[in-house]
């Protein structure tokens, strides 16, 4: 099965450039969903994790065409406002998890972050799409991303109601 698909991915001039299982749009080395849903952002961040992957790093000093393709795709479907994989543990500063990455390039909106218990990092459409950390437990939609290079050999993983919108 899996060798099909290999097959098939290689000799189809559209696919070279990315393995992304169906919903996932290619993105240069990454495959990116959009929620059709809102979540808590550590629910949002397992999720993603399920699938192999991280809530999306806006972090496009390697790339700066990748945060407007982004904002591109939140205005085509109205999402005003999206989690990030930004957040911050203990007195630590905000990094990108999983992994505590350091965040290279911030893109805080004015004013922000604000101190207290607010971990947790999201892109606003209403700040000019720039940052601003909420509660956790705050609900958002929110951005998968994963490695284009790690195809799921498993045949329909992905068909969940979170990302059933944006399978376009
Ligand atoms: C975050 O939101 C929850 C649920 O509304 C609330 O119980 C909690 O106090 C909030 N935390 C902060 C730091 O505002």
């Amino acid at each position: 099965m899996l060798r099909v698909v290999l097959f098939l991915a290689l000799t189809s001039p559209q696919s070279v450039l990315a393995f992304c299982n169906d919903g996932w749009l290619p993105y240069h080395n990454v495959c990116v969903v959009f929620s059709g849903v809102e979540r808590p952002w550590h629910q949002a961040l397992a999720i993603c994790t399920k699938y192999g992957g991280w809530i999306y790093h806006d972090n496009d000093e390697d790339d700066p065409d990748k945060h407007t393709w982004i904002v591109g795709h939140m205005k085509a479907h109205k999402v005003a406002s999206v989690w990030i994989g930004g957040f911050k543990a203990g007195y630590k500063s905000f990094e990108w998890m999983p992994g505590f990455e350091y965040i290279r390039d911030p893109r805080w909106a004015p004013g922000q972050p604000k101190s207290g218990e607010l971990r947790c990092i999201s892109l606003q459409g209403q700040l000019g799409y720039k940052w601003k950390n909420e509660n956790c437990t705050s609900k958002f939609h929110y951005i998968c991303e994963r490695r284009s290079n790690s195809y799921f050999a498993n045949s329909s993983p992905i068909k969940i109601y979170d990302f059933t919108p944006y399978t376009g």
